[in-house]
């Protein structure tokens, strides 16, 4: 899958590309990310990228044309793939847009800063508005970065293990169960005795009930989501 990214500081992506998983899918070639300096394409000496907003008010505006004109130099006119705009004003990002985008071959991640954009960026250009989540960051670096991590991970062989990202947590709906690992007694705290047990089966079922707990307890609203059988009922009602 491709990411291309478009930034007034794309020097915010290198470390974090650069790391853990996520360089490793990009040397596997399973992911590619292209970070695009929006001020390339902004014209004039100064390569001016913001204005004050027309009718007054505080703050900077991006302006249209460097975003237009690096949106389409990159991706074509039309371009050839969907355009998501990093906004707190964007409908709030789950787990299943991560799922779904996955499924697709290519996209466009655009970051804002700023008091905002333009609006005919956003009437004209931008396919898409996401959020991150209900609170308003400096710009939209760090949430392309987190779309770009939660995407990743759902595309198959980017996570080392088989079942890749089918246990996370908000998975099904539901939040993962506990995790132990050595030692089997630290400071006393000792790990549940049935995780010693090597009955898988009793594992299954611990680890479903731990899971379906935890939701209630913490996210009572996702279980309203989840599809629960009536073996799930049964261990909520213990
Ligand atoms: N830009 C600023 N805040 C944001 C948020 N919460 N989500 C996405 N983009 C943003």
């Amino acid at each position: 899958m491709k990411f291309d990214v478009f930034s007034l500081f794309p020097q915010v992506f290198n470390d974090y590309l650069n790391s853990s998983i996520l360089l490793k899918a990009i040397e596997n070639q399973l992911i590619e990310v292209a970070v695009h300096d929006i001020r390339d394409w902004a014209s004039g000496k100064h390569h001016v990228t913001d204005e004050p907003p027309y009718g007054g008010g505080g703050g900077m505006v991006m302006k249209p044309e460097p975003v237009f004109h690096a949106i389409e130099g990159v991706l074509g006119v039309p371009p050839e793939c969907p355009i998501i705009l990093l906004t707190p004003q964007g409908r709030v990002f789950t787990q299943k847009d991560a799922q779904n985008f996955a499924r697709i071959p290519h996209v466009a991640l655009l970051c804002g800063r700023y008091e905002g954009f333009d609006e005919r960026i956003r009437q004209h250009l931008v396919t898409d508005e996401i959020s991150i989540g209900d609170y308003v960051l400096t710009g939209g670096e760090l949430p392309a970065l987190v779309l770009i991590d939660a995407i990743s991970r759902n595309i198959s062989g980017v996570l080392g293990d088989p079942d890749g990202a089918q246990d996370d947590s908000h998975a099904e709906n539901l939040l993962e169960y506990p995790h132990y690992t050595r030692p089997e007694n630290f400071r006393g705290w000792k790990v549940p005795e049935i995780l010693l047990s090597g009955n898988h089966a009793l594992i299954a079922d611990w680890r479903r009930e731990q899971s379906l707990r935890r939701t209630w307890e913490r996210r009572p609203d996702l279980l309203e989501k989840a599809a629960l059988s009536a073996a799930d009922y049964a261990k909520l009602k213990k």
